[in-house]
């Protein structure tokens, strides 16, 4: 079985790229390198001792894109490759519709001309707005507060049509919570372009010294402690997500959503907390302005993922603070200079 996997390079990808050879898929990567490292393709085959092919193409090569198809018998395609980043999102918004959204659209025309009608898509928590109650439920109406999140709505009501079309697709739209964590080798991990958006990321960077101080955007939410509470996911158990979500779509055709979380939210202060007590490293922090576009409370019901696809994340707070601290101790500059 082969599966084409876009954005095989990144943080998620390469996770996911790990389980899919250890568990003998044939891998093809396609990925543009804009938010990830060469670097860590050669750390996925160090740790698996497996090879796979890879192609260094943007989805918005179509041509390039259509050799991938015409080169390979594929069955199944991941597709991660998108750009990520809320703010930025704001700035560009044209960038992230175009490369999202587009490349999207040649991926699935392709998919189609080749007769590959097999999708997991990376969608996001991101989708359920501002305005709902967690636990959030997959049934729960849609919308969204930044051009980033748009283009991730956009692309399941695409893949949705597509699969109202011909219903002989077979598409699965994954909706992450917050993932964070990397693969207990501490080889592969999260290795954010400048100053990281995300609250793992950034704490990882204080701990070892590289930035002062973090800021805890708001104190004053409706929560436990004011500070803002999500569903922190461990990125281990969301590739095992991908896993069963591969064998679901080669099973059962449809477009279906689920929810990958874990179900439980933690504040800022509880992340900040647990990884002090798991690394033993101090994490100096000072109470700043809420971020615009934030909500206080953002967690998953993951029954869906549960009773559809046979999964359930696994992995506690601590063990993802732990392999967080692994990964950011043991290469404090990410892929550079590696
Ligand atoms: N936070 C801080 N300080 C920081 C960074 C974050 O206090 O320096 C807080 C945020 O206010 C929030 C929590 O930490 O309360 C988590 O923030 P992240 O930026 O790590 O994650 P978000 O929940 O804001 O966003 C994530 C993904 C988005 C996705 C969204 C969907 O980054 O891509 O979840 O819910 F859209």
């Amino acid at each position: 079985m082969t599966i084409l996997v876009t954005g095989g390079a990144g943080y998620i990808g390469s996770h996911t790229v790990v389980q899919l050879l250890e568990a003998d898929y044939e891998v093809i990567i396609v990925d543009d390198f804009s938010n990830s490292k060469p670097e860590s393709l050669k750390r996925i085959k160090e740790i698996t001792g497996k090879d796979f092919k890879f192609y260094e193409v943007n989805l918005l090569n179509e041509k390039a894109l259509e050799e991938v198809f015409e080169e390979n018998k594929i069955d199944a395609v991941i597709h991660f490759a998108g750009l990520k980043a809320v703010g930025e999102s704001v700035s560009i918004p044209m960038k992230y519709y175009h490369n999202n959204i587009t490349g999207t659209l040649i991926l699935t025309k392709l998919m189609e001309k080749y007769d590959v009608k097999k999708m997991v898509f990376s969608s996001s928590a991101t989708v359920y707005g501002m305005n709902n109650i967690s636990p959030l439920t997959e049934d729960l109406p849609l919308s969204t507060t930044n051009p980033y999140g748009s283009t991730k709505l956009m692309i399941e009501q695409i893949l949705r049509d597509i699969y109202v079309s011909d219903s002989s697709w077979s598409i699965a739209l994954l909706r992450y919570f917050n993932p964070i964590g990397a693969h207990e080798s501490g080889r592969i991990g999260e290795d954010p372009n400048g100053i990281p958006n995300n609250l793992m990321p950034y704490i990882t960077q204080v701990a070892v010294g590289k930035r002062k101080e973090l800021a805890v955007f708001g104190d004053d939410y409706d929560t436990h402690d004011g500070t803002g509470v999500r569903d922190y996911i461990h990125v281990v158990d969301l590739a095992a997500g991908h896993m069963k979500a591969v064998e679901k779509v080669m099973k059962d055709t449809g477009a279906n959503a689920y929810n990958l979380g874990t179900g439980t939210g933690y504040s800022v202060l509880d992340v900040v907390k647990n990884f002090e007590k798991a690394t033993n490293v101090k994490v100096p922090y000072t109470i700043a302005d809420r971020r615009p576009g934030d909500i206080g409370a953002c967690f998953s019901d993951a029954t869906k993922a549960y009773n559809e696809l046979g999964w359930k994340a696994e992995k506690n707070l601590e063990q993802m603070c732990e392999d967080a601290w692994r990964w950011q101790s043991n290469n404090p500059n990410g892929y550079e200079n590696a």
